[in-house]
Formats: structure tokens, sequence, C-alpha cells
């Protein structure tokens, strides 16, 4: 699908963003291993999270959906699935299944679609083998993945990259594991799968930047939960918010988790007025409603060590330096590389299309302030962020632009280019 923008000369109005992608997998995940029956309300609409869906019902779990609201019926079995289990183009389902169904006693085989297929899973599997599992892929580290359900143990384990997704395959794997499990990251990465089993009463805990997991009997408490606003969805408009000249956005009932904040932090470090009203919880997620207007931004280099808090959001901090004063570098970044896409290379490809001035670098990237944005034929490489951001360059470009492969965004955002024409306004 060929999506035609032309430039907004005002922007304004309310974004209500979709469930959070993140909190929305754990929240399903989780509660089909529960004791008994959860409501997940307001989860992502979006084809990832529908993938991990029809493989839990594959796996014999009872989820129905109804009016926005997700109905699961957990238990501790799951049950040997009768076909492969596809995840279709999420990595966060392939991944935290691969650790939930390391303890499971079958046979299970997961795979993806083509760009899934490309990616590591050798960072899930190097951990769950220490544990006990038995897990092989093919050439050793690439989907499909076959599990035979093993005992397991627990382990102590540094993450070698700040990973949330392997982070949360051991959780779950440790869940089922005889003994302590403790894992260290040297940098935090996001950590909705804590807090959540904080809220299921399972034996875990934080000292430091080690997470502590007991196996507990009794099994996990089901929560029902509302799910925020998507910050990373949330950010696109924060971004077209801060770079147009004539523009104010509120952006409502959106996560605030500080691990997730980093993009928030870097915006305003280069100048943007963004502000947090109405802060309350959700369960035990933070939510908050976010103002966002035109700003004046400069270039900056972002800390290395910020990075794994803002790595979906990279390709956005990108097009605000574009439109900043001076120069914004971004290093430390080369997990990048293994996404959907390679997103350092494509995208410094796709937005050099619209006369911006960009270099990418062995681990991030270097972007010239000052561009003026000139409306191109672009390409979302069937990258759900590309895809967005690319419409978002659009909105502040001049004349018309063309995004190509447009229905990528519904694998995190289906209603992205209808908020995108609700938010858009031409004199
Ligand atoms: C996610 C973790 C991140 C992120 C992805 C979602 C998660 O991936 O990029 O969009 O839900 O745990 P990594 O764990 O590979 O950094």
């Amino acid at each position: 699908m060929i999506r035609r923008i032309r430039a907004c000369s005002k922007v304004r109005g309310e974004i209500s963003p979709p469930g959070d992608k993140s909190i929305s997998h754990r929240g399903v995940i989780l509660n089909s291993i529960a004791r008994g029956r959860a409501k997940v309300r307001g989860a992502s609409s979006g084809a990832d999270l529908a993938a991990t869906i029809s493989c839990l019902r594959s796996l014999g779990v009872k989820i129905q959906a109804q009016n926005g609201v997700l109905d699961i019926w957990g238990g501790e079995r799951l049950q040997e699935a009768d076909d492969v289990l596809q995840a279709q183009n999420s990595a966060t389902t392939a991944r935290m299944l691969c650790g939930l169904l390391a303890s499971q006693p079958f046979v299970s085989i997961i795979t993806g679609d083509r760009s899934l297929r490309q990616r590591p899973m050798g960072r899930v599997m190097r951990p769950l083998r220490l544990m006990g599992a038995e897990l092989w892929g093919r050439k050793n580290d690439l989907l499909p993945v076959v599990i035979r359900g093993a005992r397991l143990r627990g382990i102590e384990y540094t993450l070698p990259e700040p990973s949330a997704q392997v982070k949360s395959a051991i959780i779950l794997a440790s869940l089922a594991a005889s003994g302590e499990t403790k894992i260290k990251e040297t940098i935090p990465c996001r950590d909705h799968t804590e807090k959540m089993l904080e809220l299921m009463e399972a034996d875990i805990k934080r000292e430091g930047d080690v997470v502590i997991i007991k196996p507990k009997g009794g099994g996990l408490r089901p929560v029902s939960i509302d799910v925020p606003g998507d910050i990373s969805a949330a950010s696109f408009w924060l971004v077209l918010g801060t770079i147009h000249p004539d523009a104010q956005i509120r952006i409502v009932n959106c996560g605030v988790n500080p691990t997730r904040m980093g993009i928030v932090n870097v915006l305003k470090d280069m100048g943007a007025k963004v502000e947090i009203e109405n802060r309350r919880l959700w369960g035990n997620e933070p939510v908050a409603d976010l103002y966002v207007e035109s700003s004046h931004l400069h270039g900056i280099e972002v800390d290395p060590q910020a990075v794994p808090g803002v790595i979906d959001e990279v390709p956005l901090i990108l097009l605000a330096g574009s439109l900043a004063q001076g120069r914004t570098v971004i290093r430390g970044a080369s997990e990048l590389r293994l996404k959907e896409v390679d997103r350092i290379r494509k995208t410094v490809m796709e937005l050099s299309r619209f006369e911006i001035e960009a270099r990418e670098l062995p681990d991030g990237a270097m972007i010239y302030g000052g561009a003026k944005l000139q409306g191109a034929e672009c390409q979302s490489h069937g990258d759900h962020r590309l895809a967005m951001l690319l419409g978002v360059a659009g909105m502040v470009a001049q004349g018309e632009t063309a995004v190509h492969g447009a229905e990528a965004a519904s694998i995190s955002y289906p209603k992205f280019w209808d908020d995108a024409s609700s938010v858009c306004q031409y004199a």
C-alpha cells in the first residue's frame, strides 16, 4: 500500500495511543499460565500481539476477544500444539515462547516470517541451555527453533546485551526451574515482566542491577489489567509535535514507566517542550498524559548508556536531529542492525531521500541539523517503525511524500494513518 502525505499546515489534537505492545504480550502470556481467569483491557490490536494470542491458543489456552477486552482462562499446564507455532514478525513472541516452552513436557516448534527467521535466537537459547533446556535452531541461531521440554534449574546469568526479551525469556523459564535464578543487567531495560509478576505474587525481587526469581508453589495469581498507551507509538506524535512549526498535541493515558521514558528525556535534552500531567498508576504501571508543542531543538550526542532506553525510538531521534540546530550523534546502537530490518542502514537511506544529511556509523548514525525536508518517494521495507517514521517526515516535508509499504504500521499501530489524518490539518 502506498500512502501519500502532504505537509500539515497545523498540527492539533488529542491522541489515545494503542495499548502498549510489550505490556500486552506479558499480560497475555503470564495470565495464560496463571491459575484462573483474567481480563486484559485495551491490549495492542497490532499483528504482533495477534501472533502471540494465536500461538497460545494453539497451546490449548482459551482466549476470547470481545470489544477490545481479552478474556484469558489460565492454567499451569499447556498442551502440545499440533502444528508449528507461527510468531510472524514478532521477536517478542518467539523469544518469550522459548522461555515459556522450555519447561513444558512436550515438543514445540516456533517459526516466524522471512524477517524474523533472520534474527538471532541464540541469545535466548544460550542461557536457556545453561538451565538445562533442550532446544535446537536452524543454523544454530535461527528460527525455526525446536524445543523439547526439560527439567530446568536456576542459573546466575549476566545479560551480554541489554534485552528485555532475553531477560523475560529467562524469567519465564525460571518460574518452572528448581532453585533460584539471578539475572544481572549491566544496562537496565524495560521491566514490565518483573512488574507484572510482582502483581501476580511471584517470588521476584530486584537487588541493584540483579533480578532474583525463586520458583513458588501454588502458581501465579491471575491479574486483570488495563494496558497503558504505548509510549513507543506515542513517540511519533511527540516528535511530530516538537518538529512541526505550528503544533500542539495531547497524548492521553500513556505509559510512563521510567525504563521507557528515554525518548522524553532525549527530546527534553534537545530542547523539546514536553509536559507530563495527571500521573497515576494502572496496576503497577505508571500512566500520564503528555502535552507537546512546537520547539526549537538543538543537536546532541546521545549517551550510549541511554540507548537501550530509546532502542525503538532511535530513528525518530534522527528525524528530530535533522530539524535541530547542529549535529546529532547516536552511538552504541548496533542492536538496531538486528531488528525487523537493519534499522541504522534503512533509516539513514530513507531519510536521505528527504534531503537530510545523514551518515551511518558502525554502531549508530550522525545527522546534520538545519535540513529543509523535501517530500520523497520512500519505502518502509516492511518495517512498522520505519513506515510510521516516514509518515511523520512526510507531514513536515515540502511537497508530496509517498510511503511505499505503509501497511507495515499495523504490526504495532493499526490506527496510525487514521490518527495522522486526525492531527494533521490543512489551511
Ligand atoms: C521488547 C524489547 C525490545 C524492543 C521490542 C520489544 C519487549 O527488544 O525493541 O520492540 O517487549 O521486550 P530487545 O529485547 O531485543 O531489546
